[in-house]
Protein backbone atom coordinates (compact mmCIF):
# COMPACT_ATOMS: atom_id res chain seq x y z
CA UNK A 1 0.00 0.00 0.00
CA UNK A 2 1.05 3.59 -0.46
CA UNK A 3 2.33 4.22 2.91
CA UNK A 4 -0.08 7.29 3.68
CA UNK A 5 -3.62 7.43 1.40
CA UNK A 6 -6.36 10.30 1.39
CA UNK A 7 -9.64 9.58 0.04
CA UNK A 8 -11.81 12.46 -1.13
CA UNK A 9 -15.61 11.89 -1.18
CA UNK A 10 -18.11 14.26 -2.82
CA UNK A 11 -21.55 15.07 -3.90
CA UNK A 12 -24.73 16.23 -2.88
CA UNK A 13 -25.77 16.60 0.13
CA UNK A 14 -29.09 13.80 1.01
CA UNK A 15 -27.10 11.49 -1.16
CA UNK A 16 -25.21 10.02 2.12
CA UNK A 17 -21.70 11.08 0.99
CA UNK A 18 -21.18 11.21 4.89
CA UNK A 19 -22.30 7.42 5.68
CA UNK A 20 -19.89 6.67 2.79
CA UNK A 21 -16.86 7.61 3.78
CA UNK A 22 -17.75 7.09 7.36
CA UNK A 23 -17.76 3.41 7.39
CA UNK A 24 -14.97 3.18 5.07
CA UNK A 25 -12.96 4.83 7.70
CA UNK A 26 -14.67 2.77 10.34
CA UNK A 27 -13.21 -0.43 8.28
CA UNK A 28 -9.90 0.55 8.28
CA UNK A 29 -9.64 1.39 11.62
CA UNK A 30 -11.35 -2.12 12.62
CA UNK A 31 -8.17 -3.66 10.22
CA UNK A 32 -5.79 -1.92 12.42
CA UNK A 33 -5.08 1.07 10.54
CA UNK A 34 -4.49 4.54 11.69
CA UNK A 35 -7.28 6.84 10.65
CA UNK A 36 -8.38 10.28 10.19
CA UNK A 37 -11.90 12.18 8.95
CA UNK A 38 -12.59 15.24 8.36
CA UNK A 39 -16.25 16.27 6.90
CA UNK A 40 -17.45 19.63 5.34
CA UNK A 41 -21.47 20.06 4.23
CA UNK A 42 -24.17 22.21 3.43
CA UNK A 43 -26.16 23.90 5.86
CA UNK A 44 -29.08 22.60 4.05
CA UNK A 45 -30.80 19.67 5.15
CA UNK A 46 -30.76 18.50 1.33
CA UNK A 47 -28.87 19.86 -1.42
CA UNK A 48 -25.40 21.80 -1.72
CA UNK A 49 -21.88 20.12 -1.59
CA UNK A 50 -21.31 17.60 1.02
CA UNK A 51 -17.77 16.19 1.44
CA UNK A 52 -16.51 13.24 3.08
CA UNK A 53 -12.50 12.95 3.70
CA UNK A 54 -10.23 10.11 5.22
CA UNK A 55 -6.49 9.87 5.70
CA UNK A 56 -5.15 6.41 6.40
CA UNK A 57 -1.94 5.20 7.45
CA UNK A 58 -0.17 2.34 8.85
CA UNK A 59 1.86 5.15 10.42
CA UNK A 60 0.37 7.82 12.99
CA UNK A 61 -1.57 10.57 11.31
CA UNK A 62 -1.18 14.12 12.32
CA UNK A 63 -3.13 16.17 10.29
CA UNK A 64 -5.91 15.78 7.69
CA UNK A 65 -3.12 16.44 5.24
CA UNK A 66 -2.91 18.26 2.16
CA UNK A 67 -4.92 17.39 -0.75
CA UNK A 68 -6.23 13.76 -1.96
CA UNK A 69 -4.79 10.31 -3.65
CA UNK A 70 -8.38 9.09 -4.39
CA UNK A 71 -11.51 11.09 -5.57
CA UNK A 72 -14.84 9.78 -5.88
CA UNK A 73 -17.37 11.91 -7.01
CA UNK A 74 -20.89 11.08 -6.92
CA UNK A 75 -22.22 14.42 -9.14
CA UNK A 76 -21.06 17.20 -11.64
CA UNK A 77 -20.96 19.67 -8.42
CA UNK A 78 -18.19 17.31 -6.47
CA UNK A 79 -16.61 17.27 -9.71
CA UNK A 80 -16.52 21.23 -10.82
CA UNK A 81 -15.23 21.99 -6.89
CA UNK A 82 -12.71 19.34 -7.03
CA UNK A 83 -10.65 18.99 -10.34
CA UNK A 84 -8.46 21.39 -9.65
CA UNK A 85 -6.73 19.14 -7.53
CA UNK A 86 -6.55 16.33 -9.64
CA UNK A 87 -3.27 15.88 -10.62
CA UNK A 88 -0.80 13.25 -11.89
CA UNK A 89 -1.19 9.90 -9.87
CA UNK A 90 -4.44 10.76 -8.47
CA UNK A 91 -7.20 8.68 -9.09
CA UNK A 92 -10.79 10.10 -10.30
CA UNK A 93 -13.69 7.17 -9.52
CA UNK A 94 -17.20 8.83 -10.84
CA UNK A 95 -20.64 7.73 -11.82
CA UNK A 96 -21.19 7.28 -14.99
CA UNK A 97 -22.76 6.46 -17.51
CA UNK A 98 -25.96 7.27 -16.05
CA UNK A 99 -24.77 10.56 -14.24
CA UNK A 100 -23.88 13.90 -14.82
CA UNK A 101 -20.13 14.13 -14.69
CA UNK A 102 -17.95 13.79 -18.42
CA UNK A 103 -14.56 14.43 -16.85
CA UNK A 104 -12.00 15.63 -19.27
CA UNK A 105 -9.00 13.71 -19.60
CA UNK A 106 -6.50 14.86 -17.29
CA UNK A 107 -2.51 14.04 -18.04
CA UNK A 108 -1.54 11.39 -15.69
CA UNK A 109 -5.04 11.02 -13.64
CA UNK A 110 -6.57 7.30 -13.56
CA UNK A 111 -10.24 7.62 -13.88
CA UNK A 112 -12.28 4.91 -13.13
CA UNK A 113 -16.18 4.98 -14.39
CA UNK A 114 -18.74 3.50 -12.29
CA UNK A 115 -22.47 3.62 -13.09
CA UNK A 116 -23.69 4.33 -9.48
CA UNK A 117 -27.15 5.49 -10.24
CA UNK A 118 -27.64 3.26 -13.14
CA UNK A 119 -26.99 0.31 -10.60
CA UNK A 120 -28.56 1.91 -7.79
CA UNK A 121 -32.02 3.37 -9.59
CA UNK A 122 -32.33 0.86 -12.83
CA UNK A 123 -30.65 -2.72 -11.56
CA UNK A 124 -32.07 -2.58 -7.64
CA UNK A 125 -35.09 0.04 -8.21
CA UNK A 126 -33.18 1.83 -4.85
CA UNK A 127 -31.56 5.04 -6.21
CA UNK A 128 -31.18 6.28 -2.46
CA UNK A 129 -28.26 3.23 -2.47
CA UNK A 130 -26.44 4.91 -4.75
CA UNK A 131 -23.83 5.12 -2.60
CA UNK A 132 -23.29 1.83 -1.55
CA UNK A 133 -23.13 0.82 -4.80
CA UNK A 134 -20.21 3.41 -5.43
CA UNK A 135 -18.90 2.09 -1.74
CA UNK A 136 -18.72 -1.40 -3.06
CA UNK A 137 -16.65 -0.61 -6.04
CA UNK A 138 -13.96 1.76 -3.92
CA UNK A 139 -13.53 -1.52 -1.15
CA UNK A 140 -13.08 -4.08 -4.52
CA UNK A 141 -10.37 -1.21 -6.63
CA UNK A 142 -8.88 -0.26 -3.02
CA UNK A 143 -9.00 -3.74 -0.77
CA UNK A 144 -10.41 -2.22 1.88
CA UNK A 145 -11.91 -5.13 3.83
CA UNK A 146 -15.67 -6.03 2.57
CA UNK A 147 -16.54 -8.08 5.77
CA UNK A 148 -16.62 -5.41 7.99
CA UNK A 149 -17.83 -2.85 5.95
CA UNK A 150 -21.21 -5.54 5.28
CA UNK A 151 -21.42 -5.45 9.62
CA UNK A 152 -20.95 -1.83 9.42
CA UNK A 153 -23.97 -1.36 6.56
CA UNK A 154 -26.29 -3.72 8.93
CA UNK A 155 -25.60 -1.85 12.01
CA UNK A 156 -26.48 1.92 10.02
CA UNK A 157 -29.28 0.84 8.62
CA UNK A 158 -31.18 -1.85 10.95
CA UNK A 159 -33.17 1.26 12.07
CA UNK A 160 -34.74 1.76 8.61
CA UNK A 161 -35.74 -2.36 8.42
CA UNK A 162 -34.78 -5.69 7.21
CA UNK A 163 -35.58 -4.34 3.26
CA UNK A 164 -33.35 -1.43 3.59
CA UNK A 165 -30.19 -3.37 5.05
CA UNK A 166 -30.64 -6.14 1.88
CA UNK A 167 -30.97 -3.49 -0.86
CA UNK A 168 -28.10 -1.64 0.65
CA UNK A 169 -25.86 -4.92 0.77
CA UNK A 170 -27.14 -6.19 -2.85
CA UNK A 171 -25.51 -2.32 -4.03
CA UNK A 172 -22.31 -2.98 -2.06
CA UNK A 173 -21.84 -6.46 -3.85
CA UNK A 174 -23.17 -5.08 -7.17
CA UNK A 175 -20.71 -2.10 -7.36
CA UNK A 176 -17.52 -4.51 -6.27
CA UNK A 177 -18.93 -7.23 -8.94
CA UNK A 178 -18.59 -4.15 -11.74
CA UNK A 179 -15.45 -3.61 -10.92
CA UNK A 180 -14.26 -7.10 -10.64
CA UNK A 181 -15.50 -7.69 -13.99
CA UNK A 182 -15.10 -4.19 -15.96
CA UNK A 183 -12.17 -2.47 -14.30
CA UNK A 184 -8.52 -2.78 -14.96
CA UNK A 185 -6.76 -1.73 -12.07
CA UNK A 186 -3.75 0.87 -12.47
CA UNK A 187 -3.32 2.82 -9.51
CA UNK A 188 -0.84 1.84 -7.23
CA UNK A 189 -3.26 2.29 -3.59
CA UNK A 190 -4.00 -0.59 -1.72
CA UNK A 191 -5.10 -0.48 1.58
CA UNK A 192 -3.36 -3.25 3.73
CA UNK A 193 -4.89 -4.50 7.38
CA UNK A 194 -2.48 -4.27 10.02
CA UNK A 195 -1.77 -5.71 12.68
CA UNK A 196 -2.80 -3.60 15.61
CA UNK A 197 -1.69 -4.36 19.42
CA UNK A 198 -3.41 -1.15 20.41
CA UNK A 199 -6.16 -0.89 22.21
CA UNK A 200 -8.08 1.46 20.82
CA UNK A 201 -11.43 3.60 20.31
CA UNK A 202 -12.52 5.78 16.91
CA UNK A 203 -14.00 9.22 18.63
CA UNK A 204 -15.32 12.30 17.11
CA UNK A 205 -14.09 15.94 18.56
CA UNK A 206 -17.51 16.06 20.21
CA UNK A 207 -18.02 12.99 20.88
CA UNK A 208 -14.40 12.88 22.53
CA UNK A 209 -15.85 16.33 24.60
CA UNK A 210 -18.88 13.95 25.90
CA UNK A 211 -16.57 11.04 26.72
CA UNK A 212 -14.45 13.60 28.56
CA UNK A 213 -17.06 15.39 30.52
CA UNK A 214 -18.53 11.55 31.60
CA UNK A 215 -15.04 10.55 32.77
CA UNK A 216 -14.63 13.73 34.78
CA UNK A 217 -17.81 13.27 36.80
CA UNK A 218 -20.44 15.37 35.28
CA UNK A 219 -23.95 14.68 36.24
CA UNK A 220 -25.85 17.67 34.40
CA UNK A 221 -25.84 18.34 31.18
CA UNK A 222 -27.99 21.36 29.55
CA UNK A 223 -27.78 23.32 26.05
CA UNK A 224 -29.94 24.65 23.47
CA UNK A 225 -28.81 22.51 20.32
CA UNK A 226 -26.53 24.65 17.81
CA UNK A 227 -24.53 23.33 14.87
CA UNK A 228 -22.08 22.47 15.12
CA UNK A 229 -22.45 21.45 19.00
CA UNK A 230 -25.23 19.35 19.01
CA UNK A 231 -23.31 16.59 19.13
CA UNK A 232 -22.07 16.31 21.94
CA UNK A 233 -25.52 16.70 23.74
CA UNK A 234 -26.62 13.85 21.46
CA UNK A 235 -23.75 11.59 22.94
CA UNK A 236 -24.50 12.53 26.40
CA UNK A 237 -27.99 11.73 26.21
CA UNK A 238 -27.70 8.32 25.27
CA UNK A 239 -24.46 7.81 28.08
CA UNK A 240 -24.83 10.21 30.85
CA UNK A 241 -28.34 8.69 32.14
CA UNK A 242 -26.40 5.27 32.64
CA UNK A 243 -24.39 6.70 35.11
CA UNK A 244 -27.48 8.42 36.65
CA UNK A 245 -26.88 11.54 35.38
CA UNK A 246 -29.43 14.52 33.57
CA UNK A 247 -29.36 15.55 30.09
CA UNK A 248 -31.87 18.41 29.46
CA UNK A 249 -32.62 20.19 26.44
CA UNK A 250 -33.20 24.54 27.17
CA UNK A 251 -35.65 26.70 25.77
CA UNK A 252 -32.49 28.71 25.02
CA UNK A 253 -28.79 28.95 25.81
CA UNK A 254 -29.32 31.53 28.79
CA UNK A 255 -31.88 29.14 30.01
CA UNK A 256 -29.32 26.11 29.27
CA UNK A 257 -26.19 27.99 30.68
CA UNK A 258 -28.52 28.88 34.11
CA UNK A 259 -29.44 24.63 34.61
CA UNK A 260 -25.88 24.92 34.70
CA UNK A 261 -25.17 27.13 37.22
CA UNK A 262 -28.56 25.95 39.31
CA UNK A 263 -27.05 22.43 39.59
CA UNK A 264 -23.09 23.64 40.58
CA UNK A 265 -24.62 25.45 43.11
CA UNK A 266 -26.56 22.04 44.62
CA UNK A 267 -23.42 20.50 44.20
CA UNK A 268 -23.21 18.56 40.86
CA UNK A 269 -20.31 19.19 38.17
CA UNK A 270 -22.39 20.35 35.14
CA UNK A 271 -21.22 21.87 31.59
CA UNK A 272 -22.73 23.60 28.46
CA UNK A 273 -22.30 23.07 24.98
CA UNK A 274 -22.89 25.26 22.45
CA UNK A 275 -21.46 27.55 19.32
CA UNK A 276 -20.80 30.93 19.22
CA UNK A 277 -23.98 32.38 18.89
CA UNK A 278 -24.81 30.54 21.87
CA UNK A 279 -21.99 31.85 23.93
CA UNK A 280 -22.50 35.48 22.85
CA UNK A 281 -26.09 35.25 24.61
CA UNK A 282 -24.57 33.34 27.95
CA UNK A 283 -21.94 36.00 28.32
CA UNK A 284 -24.22 37.27 31.37
CA UNK A 285 -24.25 34.49 33.18
CA UNK A 286 -20.98 33.69 32.91
CA UNK A 287 -19.45 36.85 34.58
CA UNK A 288 -22.62 35.72 37.41
CA UNK A 289 -21.60 32.22 37.57
CA UNK A 290 -17.58 34.03 38.15
CA UNK A 291 -18.90 36.22 40.43
CA UNK A 292 -20.94 33.67 42.38
CA UNK A 293 -17.70 31.70 42.41
CA UNK A 294 -19.49 28.38 40.95
CA UNK A 295 -17.65 25.88 39.05
CA UNK A 296 -18.98 25.24 35.55
CA UNK A 297 -17.72 24.10 31.87
CA UNK A 298 -18.82 25.30 28.70
CA UNK A 299 -17.74 24.11 25.80
CA UNK A 300 -17.45 26.64 22.86
CA UNK A 301 -17.59 24.33 19.58
CA UNK A 302 -16.36 27.64 17.40
CA UNK A 303 -18.14 28.05 13.93
CA UNK A 304 -17.63 30.04 11.25
CA UNK A 305 -18.42 34.07 10.84
CA UNK A 306 -20.53 36.24 13.21
CA UNK A 307 -23.80 36.09 13.38
CA UNK A 308 -25.60 33.15 11.66
CA UNK A 309 -22.78 33.61 9.92
CA UNK A 310 -21.25 29.87 8.21
CA UNK A 311 -22.79 27.19 10.51
CA UNK A 312 -21.30 24.25 9.11
CA UNK A 313 -17.96 25.48 8.84
CA UNK A 314 -15.00 26.13 11.31
CA UNK A 315 -12.92 28.96 12.25
CA UNK A 316 -10.77 29.93 15.38
CA UNK A 317 -12.66 33.35 15.79
CA UNK A 318 -14.45 32.68 19.17
CA UNK A 319 -11.18 33.76 21.48
CA UNK A 320 -12.03 37.31 22.21
CA UNK A 321 -15.51 36.03 23.88
CA UNK A 322 -14.40 33.33 25.51
CA UNK A 323 -11.46 35.41 26.91
CA UNK A 324 -12.92 38.84 27.32
CA UNK A 325 -16.76 38.49 26.68
CA UNK A 326 -18.68 39.94 29.75
CA UNK A 327 -19.61 43.26 31.27
CA UNK A 328 -17.08 44.46 34.49
CA UNK A 329 -13.81 42.40 35.25
CA UNK A 330 -13.87 38.86 35.82
CA UNK A 331 -11.47 35.93 36.07
CA UNK A 332 -12.34 32.96 33.54
CA UNK A 333 -10.41 30.08 32.19
CA UNK A 334 -10.07 29.44 28.29
CA UNK A 335 -8.17 26.36 27.27
CA UNK A 336 -8.02 25.15 23.30
CA UNK A 337 -8.41 21.34 22.26
CA UNK A 338 -5.85 20.65 18.87
CA UNK A 339 -6.90 17.05 18.64
CA UNK A 340 -9.41 14.42 19.60
CA UNK A 341 -7.36 13.37 22.36
CA UNK A 342 -7.30 16.85 23.61
CA UNK A 343 -11.15 17.33 23.13
CA UNK A 344 -11.15 14.01 25.63
CA UNK A 345 -8.65 15.16 28.21
CA UNK A 346 -8.90 18.76 28.17
CA UNK A 347 -12.69 18.42 29.01
CA UNK A 348 -11.50 16.75 32.26
CA UNK A 349 -9.22 19.25 32.67
CA UNK A 350 -11.35 22.01 32.17
CA UNK A 351 -13.66 20.29 35.43
CA UNK A 352 -10.60 20.22 36.89
CA UNK A 353 -9.84 23.54 36.83
CA UNK A 354 -13.80 24.47 37.50
CA UNK A 355 -13.79 22.62 40.55
CA UNK A 356 -10.18 24.16 41.72
CA UNK A 357 -10.35 27.78 40.89
CA UNK A 358 -14.37 27.56 41.45
CA UNK A 359 -14.81 29.25 38.24
CA UNK A 360 -15.95 29.15 34.62
CA UNK A 361 -13.88 27.10 32.37
CA UNK A 362 -14.34 27.15 28.86
CA UNK A 363 -13.09 24.45 26.25
CA UNK A 364 -12.78 25.79 22.95
CA UNK A 365 -12.88 23.58 20.16
CA UNK A 366 -14.17 23.80 16.23
CA UNK A 367 -16.10 22.90 13.43
CA UNK A 368 -13.91 20.99 12.15
CA UNK A 369 -12.45 19.18 14.80
CA UNK A 370 -16.30 18.23 16.25
CA UNK A 371 -16.87 16.69 13.10
CA UNK A 372 -13.34 14.50 12.46
CA UNK A 373 -12.74 11.39 13.51
CA UNK A 374 -10.02 9.53 14.51
CA UNK A 375 -8.27 6.41 16.27
CA UNK A 376 -6.84 7.03 19.73
CA UNK A 377 -5.52 4.97 22.24
CA UNK A 378 -8.50 3.66 24.92
CA UNK A 379 -7.84 5.91 27.78
CA UNK A 380 -6.62 4.10 30.91
CA UNK A 381 -9.13 5.99 33.11
CA UNK A 382 -7.59 4.61 36.32
CA UNK A 383 -4.48 7.00 35.79
CA UNK A 384 -6.64 9.97 35.16
CA UNK A 385 -6.75 12.02 38.07
CA UNK A 386 -9.71 13.74 39.12
CA UNK A 387 -10.60 16.94 41.58
CA UNK A 388 -13.54 17.96 43.32
CA UNK A 389 -14.30 20.73 44.95
CA UNK A 390 -12.94 21.96 48.42
CA UNK A 391 -15.94 21.22 50.70
CA UNK A 392 -16.43 23.51 54.34
CA UNK A 393 -15.15 20.94 56.93
CA UNK A 394 -15.49 22.91 59.92
CA UNK A 395 -17.78 23.49 62.95
CA UNK A 396 -19.38 27.32 62.69
CA UNK A 397 -17.99 30.93 61.83
CA UNK A 398 -18.29 29.70 57.85
CA UNK A 399 -17.83 31.92 55.41
CA UNK A 400 -18.30 31.19 52.01
CA UNK A 401 -15.85 34.20 50.74
CA UNK A 402 -13.52 34.35 52.85
CA UNK A 403 -10.63 36.12 51.75
CA UNK A 404 -7.75 33.52 52.09
CA UNK A 405 -3.75 32.94 50.44
CA UNK A 406 -5.06 31.42 47.60
CA UNK A 407 -8.12 33.36 46.87
CA UNK A 408 -9.62 30.05 47.57
CA UNK A 409 -12.72 29.74 50.12
CA UNK A 410 -14.07 26.30 50.49
CA UNK A 411 -17.91 25.80 49.20
CA UNK A 412 -20.84 24.38 51.24
CA UNK A 413 -23.41 22.50 50.01
CA UNK A 414 -26.95 23.52 51.04
CA UNK A 415 -28.17 22.29 53.55
CA UNK A 416 -24.76 20.89 54.61
CA UNK A 417 -24.51 21.20 58.46
CA UNK A 418 -22.49 24.29 60.09
CA UNK A 419 -22.83 25.54 56.44
CA UNK A 420 -24.07 28.92 54.86
CA UNK A 421 -25.14 28.95 51.00
CA UNK A 422 -25.94 32.18 49.55
CA UNK A 423 -24.89 32.44 45.49
CA UNK A 424 -25.22 36.23 44.93
CA UNK A 425 -23.89 38.46 41.92
CA UNK A 426 -23.86 41.45 43.94
CA UNK A 427 -21.30 42.56 44.90
CA UNK A 428 -20.49 41.04 48.55
CA UNK A 429 -18.75 40.49 51.78
CA UNK A 430 -16.87 37.74 53.05
CA UNK A 431 -20.36 36.55 54.33
CA UNK A 432 -22.10 36.70 51.28
CA UNK A 433 -24.14 39.82 52.65
CA UNK A 434 -24.89 42.73 50.11
CA UNK A 435 -21.80 44.81 50.26
CA UNK A 436 -20.93 47.19 47.36
CA UNK A 437 -18.56 49.90 48.86
CA UNK A 438 -15.46 50.70 47.25
CA UNK A 439 -13.50 49.24 50.04
CA UNK A 440 -15.37 45.44 49.47
CA UNK A 441 -15.68 45.85 45.66
CA UNK A 442 -11.79 46.04 45.79
CA UNK A 443 -11.36 43.11 47.99
CA UNK A 444 -13.46 40.45 46.56
CA UNK A 445 -12.14 41.60 43.07
CA UNK A 446 -8.93 41.15 44.43
CA UNK A 447 -9.68 37.74 46.03
CA UNK A 448 -11.54 36.37 42.49
CA UNK A 449 -8.62 36.95 40.19
CA UNK A 450 -6.21 36.02 42.93
CA UNK A 451 -6.96 32.28 42.24
CA UNK A 452 -5.17 32.29 39.20
CA UNK A 453 -2.59 34.41 39.51
CA UNK A 454 -0.09 31.47 39.24
CA UNK A 455 -2.21 29.50 36.99
CA UNK A 456 0.67 28.64 34.57
CA UNK A 457 2.69 27.29 37.24
CA UNK A 458 0.07 25.33 38.81
CA UNK A 459 -1.71 24.42 34.92
CA UNK A 460 1.09 23.91 32.95
CA UNK A 461 -0.14 22.76 29.36
CA UNK A 462 2.35 24.07 26.62
CA UNK A 463 4.13 21.96 24.70
CA UNK A 464 7.14 23.20 23.32
CA UNK A 465 8.31 21.03 20.33
CA UNK A 466 12.45 21.87 19.63
CA UNK A 467 15.50 22.08 21.30
CA UNK A 468 17.80 25.62 21.48
CA UNK A 469 17.33 27.70 19.09
CA UNK A 470 16.01 27.90 15.50
CA UNK A 471 15.12 30.67 13.02
CA UNK A 472 11.29 30.79 13.39
CA UNK A 473 9.03 29.76 16.17
CA UNK A 474 5.79 28.77 15.45
CA UNK A 475 3.00 29.36 18.40
CA UNK A 476 -0.25 27.65 17.20
CA UNK A 477 -3.45 26.97 19.18
CA UNK A 478 -6.43 24.50 18.47
CA UNK A 479 -7.19 22.61 15.47
CA UNK A 480 -4.28 24.64 13.70
CA UNK A 481 -1.85 23.03 15.85
CA UNK A 482 -2.13 19.31 13.91
CA UNK A 483 -1.22 21.15 10.60
CA UNK A 484 1.68 23.17 12.18
CA UNK A 485 3.18 19.66 13.59
CA UNK A 486 3.51 18.03 10.06
CA UNK A 487 4.67 21.27 8.43
CA UNK A 488 7.22 21.45 11.45
CA UNK A 489 7.93 17.49 10.48
CA UNK A 490 8.46 18.20 6.96
CA UNK A 491 10.68 21.16 7.42
CA UNK A 492 13.21 19.77 9.37
CA UNK A 493 13.40 16.93 7.25
CA UNK A 494 14.34 20.15 4.46
CA UNK A 495 16.92 21.06 7.03
CA UNK A 496 15.44 24.30 8.48
CA UNK A 497 15.31 25.33 11.86
CA UNK A 498 11.93 25.45 13.50
CA UNK A 499 10.80 25.30 16.61
CA UNK A 500 6.78 25.70 17.95
CA UNK A 501 4.90 26.14 21.08
CA UNK A 502 2.15 24.56 21.65
CA UNK A 503 -0.22 25.84 24.27
CA UNK A 504 -3.48 24.44 25.85
CA UNK A 505 -4.16 27.30 28.34
CA UNK A 506 -4.61 30.28 26.04
CA UNK A 507 -6.09 32.37 29.04
CA UNK A 508 -5.07 33.86 30.99
CA UNK A 509 -2.12 33.81 28.03
CA UNK A 510 0.67 31.56 29.21
CA UNK A 511 2.97 34.77 29.60
CA UNK A 512 6.21 32.66 30.97
CA UNK A 513 5.94 30.22 28.27
CA UNK A 514 5.65 32.46 24.99
CA UNK A 515 8.31 34.97 26.36
CA UNK A 516 10.89 32.01 27.26
CA UNK A 517 10.19 30.16 23.78
CA UNK A 518 10.37 33.52 21.81
CA UNK A 519 13.71 34.47 23.37
CA UNK A 520 14.95 31.17 21.79
CA UNK A 521 14.18 32.10 18.09
CA UNK A 522 14.63 35.02 15.66
CA UNK A 523 11.16 35.28 14.54
CA UNK A 524 7.60 33.94 16.20
CA UNK A 525 5.16 33.18 13.57
CA UNK A 526 1.79 32.54 14.16
CA UNK A 527 -1.02 30.90 12.14
CA UNK A 528 -4.89 31.53 12.90
CA UNK A 529 -8.08 30.61 11.65
CA UNK A 530 -9.86 34.53 11.47
CA UNK A 531 -8.92 38.05 10.25
CA UNK A 532 -8.05 39.86 13.62
CA UNK A 533 -5.45 37.48 14.76
CA UNK A 534 -7.03 37.21 18.31
CA UNK A 535 -4.02 34.70 19.75
CA UNK A 536 -1.40 37.12 18.12
CA UNK A 537 -3.44 40.46 19.68
CA UNK A 538 -3.67 38.63 23.09
CA UNK A 539 -0.21 37.59 23.28
CA UNK A 540 1.27 41.43 21.88
CA UNK A 541 -1.16 42.66 24.42
CA UNK A 542 0.05 40.48 27.52
CA UNK A 543 3.55 38.80 26.60
CA UNK A 544 4.72 42.65 24.71
CA UNK A 545 5.84 40.58 21.79
CA UNK A 546 5.93 41.09 18.09
CA UNK A 547 4.72 38.46 16.20
CA UNK A 548 4.51 37.56 12.52
CA UNK A 549 0.81 36.92 11.63
CA UNK A 550 -0.70 34.67 9.28
CA UNK A 551 -4.23 34.42 9.07
CA UNK A 552 -7.30 32.51 6.92
CA UNK A 553 -10.42 33.14 7.28
CA UNK A 554 -12.53 31.21 4.23
CA UNK A 555 -14.26 28.97 6.87
CA UNK A 556 -11.73 25.86 6.22
CA UNK A 557 -8.59 24.95 8.41
CA UNK A 558 -5.21 25.45 7.65
CA UNK A 559 -3.08 22.76 5.30
CA UNK A 560 0.64 21.49 6.44
CA UNK A 561 1.67 22.91 2.73
CA UNK A 562 0.22 26.20 3.61
CA UNK A 563 2.06 26.54 6.89
CA UNK A 564 5.37 24.73 5.42
CA UNK A 565 5.20 27.21 2.72
CA UNK A 566 5.24 29.91 4.71
CA UNK A 567 7.77 28.83 7.14
CA UNK A 568 10.13 28.74 3.94
CA UNK A 569 8.46 32.03 3.09
CA UNK A 570 9.60 33.68 6.69
CA UNK A 571 12.83 31.68 6.72
N1 LIG B 1 -29.93 3.85 2.27
C1 LIG B 1 -30.78 4.41 3.15
N2 LIG B 1 -30.54 5.57 3.80
C2 LIG B 1 -29.38 6.17 3.51
C3 LIG B 1 -28.44 5.65 2.61
C4 LIG B 1 -28.75 4.44 1.96
N3 LIG B 1 -27.93 3.89 1.09
N4 LIG B 1 -27.37 6.46 2.57
C5 LIG B 1 -27.61 7.46 3.41
N5 LIG B 1 -28.83 7.29 3.99
C6 LIG B 1 -29.47 8.16 4.97
C7 LIG B 1 -28.59 8.29 6.19
O1 LIG B 1 -28.80 7.22 7.09
C8 LIG B 1 -29.05 9.62 6.72
O2 LIG B 1 -30.28 9.44 7.37
P1 LIG B 1 -30.38 9.50 8.95
O3 LIG B 1 -30.01 10.90 9.31
O4 LIG B 1 -31.77 9.11 9.19
O5 LIG B 1 -29.37 8.52 9.44
C9 LIG B 1 -29.34 10.43 5.47
O6 LIG B 1 -29.58 9.47 4.43
C10 LIG B 1 -28.22 11.38 5.06
O7 LIG B 1 -27.09 10.64 4.77
P2 LIG B 1 -25.65 11.02 5.36
O8 LIG B 1 -24.66 10.10 4.74
O9 LIG B 1 -25.70 11.03 6.84
O10 LIG B 1 -25.41 12.52 4.93
P3 LIG B 1 -25.18 13.18 3.47
O11 LIG B 1 -23.80 12.95 3.01
O12 LIG B 1 -26.26 12.79 2.55
O13 LIG B 1 -25.30 14.71 3.85
C11 LIG B 1 -26.19 16.20 5.53
C12 LIG B 1 -26.51 15.21 4.44
C13 LIG B 1 -25.65 15.48 6.78
C14 LIG B 1 -25.14 17.16 5.04
C15 LIG B 1 -27.42 17.04 5.84
O14 LIG B 1 -28.49 16.20 6.02
C16 LIG B 1 -27.27 17.90 7.08
O15 LIG B 1 -27.52 17.46 8.16
N6 LIG B 1 -26.83 19.17 6.89
C17 LIG B 1 -26.48 20.04 7.97
C18 LIG B 1 -27.64 20.82 8.48
C19 LIG B 1 -27.17 21.80 9.55
O16 LIG B 1 -26.61 21.41 10.55
N7 LIG B 1 -27.44 23.07 9.30
C20 LIG B 1 -27.05 24.12 10.20
C21 LIG B 1 -28.25 24.74 10.80
S1 LIG B 1 -27.81 26.18 11.65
Amino acid sequence: MAKDIVVRIGGEGGEGVISTGDMLARSSARAGLEVLTSKTFPAEIKGGYAMYQFRVSAEKILSHGDTFNIFVAFNKEAYEVNKGQLRPGTVLVYDGPGGDIEPEPIEGVIQYQIPMTRISKVDLGSPISKNMVALGAVVELFSFPMESLKELVSNKFKRKGEDVVNVNIKALDSGAEYVRSNIKKTDVFYVQPQKSGQDSIILSGNEAIGLGALVAGCSFFSCYPITPATEIANWLAKYLPKANGVVVQAEDEIASLGHVIGASYAGAKAMTGTSGPGLDLMTELLGFASMAELPIVIADVQRGGPSTGLPTKSEQSDLFLAARGGHGDFPRIVLAAATIEDCFYLTIDAFNLAEKYQMPVIILSDGSLAFRTEKISRPDISKINIVNREIYSGNGGYQRYEVTDSGISPMSLPGQSGGRYIATGLEHSETAAPKYSDEYHTRMTEKRFKKIANIEDEYSASEWDGNGSADVGIISWGLTQCSVREAVKRCRVAGLSVSALYPKLVFPVPVKAIRRFASTVKKVLIPEVNYQGQFAELITAHAGINLIRYNIYGGESFTPDQIESKIKEVI
